[in-house]
């Protein structure tokens, strides 16, 4: 059984992406485009297969592919992007993702994007957000308890999604930022703080023994090293300029 990660070109009209928590800045889309090629180099160096799916018109925000599903071994799970921008990302995903699993949908009045689901082994913890609602949480609830599945719904309001805040480092270990979202959630787990000057810092990609996590965090790097944690860096500036981060940017999927 090998991973796969699935990841979306850049597209040229990033500029124009959705911003929620953050103030507009310049991007520059070569650079990010770079990036996003050394950010799937070091997917493949980790041990995935890469699947790119192209970008198409207009999909300013199409790089974010982690909004689109959500994927388990038994089934995927198309989603509803709360920005109505986003729902035409859906169907590209869905093309590839039909090869791999049975898939399910998000139905309206329903939204949930994948940067709300925090999964871990069999639960799921949906942050409840600006882009996800109770419907959407409730509905994928549905879906995947049959499949052994528990979620749960997290409070999300001082940042954009779910795993904004909060992602996992090493089984049973998550690292969280305090001030957006409560570790009452997440009682079951050892956490680890960001740096406090670093407030974007808690999110990271956790494939086999190795975290993914962005360049430009290097005390929360170091905080993680310091716990024996192997920290892969991924200089991602210019998609974090696009309120994107290191989970957002692949799905990964076991093949
Ligand atoms: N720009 C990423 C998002 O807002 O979904």
């Amino acid at each position: 059984m090998g991973l796969i990660a699935i990841t979306r070109e850049v597209n040229t009209a990033i500029g124009s992406c959705e911003l929620t928590f953050l103030q507009r800045g310049s991007i520059d889309t070569a650079l990010a485009v770079q990036q996003h090629q050394n950010y799937q180099s070091v997917l493949s160096s980790l041990g995935c297969e890469i699947i790119v799916v192209p970008t198409e018109p207009g999909l300013a925000d199409s790089v974010f592919i982690e909004d689109t599903a959500i994927v388990l071994d038994e089934i995927a799970v198309l989603l509803r992007p709360g920005a109505a921008s986003r729902r035409p990302e859906v169907a590209g995903v869905e093309a590839v993702l039909r090869q791999y699993r049975t898939l399910a949908s998000i139905q309206p009045p329903g939204t949930l994007d994948g940067g709300d689901l925090l999964r871990i082994d069999n639960i799921i913890f949906a942050g409840l957000s600006t882009r996800s609602n109770q419907s959407g949480i409730e509905q994928l609830r549905n879906i995947v308890i049959d499949h052994g599945f528990r979620v749960e719904a997290v409070k999300t309001t001082k940042c954009l999604h779910l795993k904004s805040a909060v992602s996992e480092v090493a089984p049973g270990t998550l690292l969280i930022n305090p001030d957006w979202i409560s570790g009452s959630s997440f009682s079951d787990y050892e956490l680890i703080d960001i740096n406090k000057e670093e407030s974007h810092a808690a999110n990271s990609l956790l494939l086999g023994q190795n975290v993914m996590f962005p360049a430009s965090f290097p005390r929360t790097a170091d905080k993680l090293m310091t716990r024996g944690i192997n920290v892969t860096p991924v200089d991602l500036s210019e998609l974090q300029k696009a309120e994107g981060a290191t989970t957002c940017c692949s799905l990964i999927l076991t093949a």
